[in-house]
């Protein structure tokens, strides 16, 4: 593993740790066991928790805390992990295998998995009203109605749906940076336009950060699809290989390996860029290490 990848655990411990606990609370078992069974082994069992620690970051690097940042991080991680597993369903990847374990549908059945994905996506609106301490309630709105847009038809939802739609389709490159702006954009855009959101920054600081976030999702993404092809299969935890199989329009099968690692190299810079432009009281150290990770990730 390489040392970026072992420092972003030690980096963010405190708060991939509170996250945890945090979902843990969410999640204490109620009735019916089985179902509350797959909602926890789809959002307890490991994963980077990414969303989570940017949300988090950029609230305290606009001068806010983790404190007040947590129940919205834990709300959009809840939302990140219904939406895997979903993914994961026969009817959309198809997948067996997912943070180094059976798929929820596995473990469990493909109607629970089903509901649990929709539980958890309820669930994850009332836990930013409920838990958030010291944030003006119209603030609190504006994030409720954000993530809502983040996470549905504006956001994820629409990107997972050209994701399949275009399966097998043109290989063109506008529609690859739609489905990857949705599926993946969406949602790390929104975490840290509502880190600097809860910080109450000025508008040019959220837009700025936001921009950072949505750029930094399609890094991700961008790095997902090469891992997909020549990742670790031990330190990803997932089945590889699959995005070829199942006909995807991915970064490496519109520009090749060596074109989508010129393409990843040019979003890099523009994340150097965006955060060189915010001002000087925001404190970046961390955004920028996060840049890095993505980049290097092998997890
Ligand atoms: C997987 O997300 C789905 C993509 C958007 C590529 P992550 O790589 O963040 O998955 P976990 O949460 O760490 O397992
Ligand atoms: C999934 O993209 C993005 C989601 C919204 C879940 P992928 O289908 O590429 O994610 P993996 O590779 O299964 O984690
Ligand atoms: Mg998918
Ligand atoms: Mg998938
Ligand atoms: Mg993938």
């Amino acid at each position: 593993m390489t040392t970026t990848s072992l420092s972003y655990k030690t980096r963010f411990e405190t708060h991939i740790t509170a996250v945890q606990e945090c979902l843990e609370e969410i999640l204490t078992p109620q009735e019916p066991e089985v179902l509350w069974a797959a909602m926890r082994h789809g959002v307890l069992n490991g994963g980077k928790r990414i969303r989570p620690v940017l949300l988090i970051e950029s609230c305290v690097a606009c001068g806010g805390t983790q404190q007040k940042a947590l129940p919205t991080a834990c709300a959009l991680e809840l939302i990140h992990c219904y939406s895997l597993i979903h993914d994961d369903l026969p009817c959309m990847d198809n997948d067996d295998l997912r943070r180094g374990l059976p798929t929820v549908h596995k473990a469990f059945s493909e109607d629970m998995a089903v509901l649990a994905g929709d539980a958890l996506l309820a669930l994850a609106f009332g836990v930013i009203p409920d838990n958030t301490l010291d944030v003006p309630d119209k603030v609190l709105l504006q994030v409720i109605t954000e993530l809502s847009q983040a996470a549905s038809i504006k956001g994820l939802v629409n990107g997972q749906a050209d994701d399949i739609l275009f399966a097998n389709d043109l290989p063109d490159e506008e529609r690859l940076y739609r489905i990857h702006s949705g599926k993946t954009g969406a949602l790390f855009r929104f975490s840290t336009w509502a880190g600097a959101k809860l910080a109450e920054q000025p508008e040019p600081v959220v837009s700025l950060l936001a921009k950072y976030g949505e750029t930094l999702g399609l890094a991700f993404q961008i790095v997902d699809d090469l891992l997909d092809v020549q990742g670790n299969n031990a330190l990803l935890g997932k089945t590889l290989g699959k995005d070829e199989a199942q006909g995807k329009i991915t970064f490496p099968a519109v520009y090749g390996i060596a074109g989508t690692e010129t393409i990843l190299k040019s979003h890099i810079e523009t994340l150097y860029s965006i955060l060189d432009a915010l001002p000087t009281t925001i404190q970046t150290k961390n955004l920028r290490f996060l840049v890095e990770f993505v980049q290097q990730r092998e997890f």
